[in-house]
């Protein structure tokens, strides 16, 4: 792995806590919270290679659809983790952010993300950001409803609505466009994760289950990055071809 191009930011689906539990003949919250355990691990990894940001899928809006109970320990989970993880944040320079209708949270959880979101606001090594009744569309929705709102009352020129300022109204932009998007558990979807910061991210999918996935899992994937060649919609080096006239082309038949 080349160090010096390593992505700048990246966004994990992490997919498989239920299948990892009940493979194993356990309840699906337990794959929850060895789950949790992964995010630590990866955190972690991450911060160590000096990556700038790294979004995770904690929490969908479609998650609160889940059994009750499952939500309850997810969000227990999310609390703990915030509480364990807060000191060697601050420490380590890492600012959390979070992203998503963060108001459906229970007061409880809100309470405890705020505080910790505040207490790490001055990291600067790596933004960690959680995505947490998160959905890519309604996060579009929200942002072409609040510019159309200032529109309306005329603080916003319609004609300056742009790809530039209508990313920058999208909460997800705020860490930058997402480099690479990993998912784990052998799902090949986005499934409304950050879609306009992934725009151009290379997609990186593996069969391995989340609870599971650990450094080693992530350094296949930066492997993998780094054999992509991303070009943006452009070539790879314009400068190599023969130059050429549209007229000799058109002549030619293409
Ligand atoms: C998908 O697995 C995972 C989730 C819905 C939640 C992810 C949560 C964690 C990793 C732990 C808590 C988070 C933090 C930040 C500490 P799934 O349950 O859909 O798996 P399945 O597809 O195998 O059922």
């Amino acid at each position: 792995m080349d160090v010096a191009r390593l992505p700048r930011h990246i966004a994990i689906i992490m997919d498989g806590n239920g299948r990892w539990a009940q493979s194993q003949g356990f309840v699906r919250t337990l794959g929850h919270r060895e789950g949790s355990a992964s995010v630590r691990r990866i955190v972690r990894a991450c911060r160590r290679l000096g990556l700038g940001a790294l979004t995770l899928y904690a929490f969908s809006e479609q998650n609160w659809g889940r059994p009750q109970l499952e939500v309850d320990v997810l969000m227990e989970l999310l609390k703990e983790f915030l509480l364990s993880e807060r000191a060697e944040m601050i420490e380590r320079g890492i600012r959390l952010r979070s992203i998503g209708r963060i108001d459906r949270l229970p007061d409880h959880v809100r309470a405890v993300l705020d505080e910790v979101v505040e207490a790490t606001s001055g990291g600067e090594r790596m933004t960690l950001t959680l995505a947490l009744s998160y959905g890519g569309r309604e996060e579009i929705a929200d942002a072409a409803r609040e510019i159309a709102r200032r529109a309306a009352s005329g603080e916003l020129d319609p004609e300056d609505v742009d790809e530039r300022s209508f990313g920058d109204a999208l909460p997800s932009m705020e860490a930058g466009p997402v480099d690479l998007l990993i998912r784990t558990s052998g799902e090949l979807r986005v499934s409304n994760f950050v879609l306009w910061a992934a725009a151009y991210a290379e997609l990186y999918f593996t069969d391995r289950l989340w609870p599971d996935f650990d450094e080693r899992d992530l350094f296949e994937a930066l492997a993998a990055y780094q054999m992509r060649d991303r070009r943006f919609g452009r070539i790879a080096s314009p400068a190599k071809e023969a130059p050429a006239t549209l007229a000799a082309l058109l002549a030619s038949g293409l």
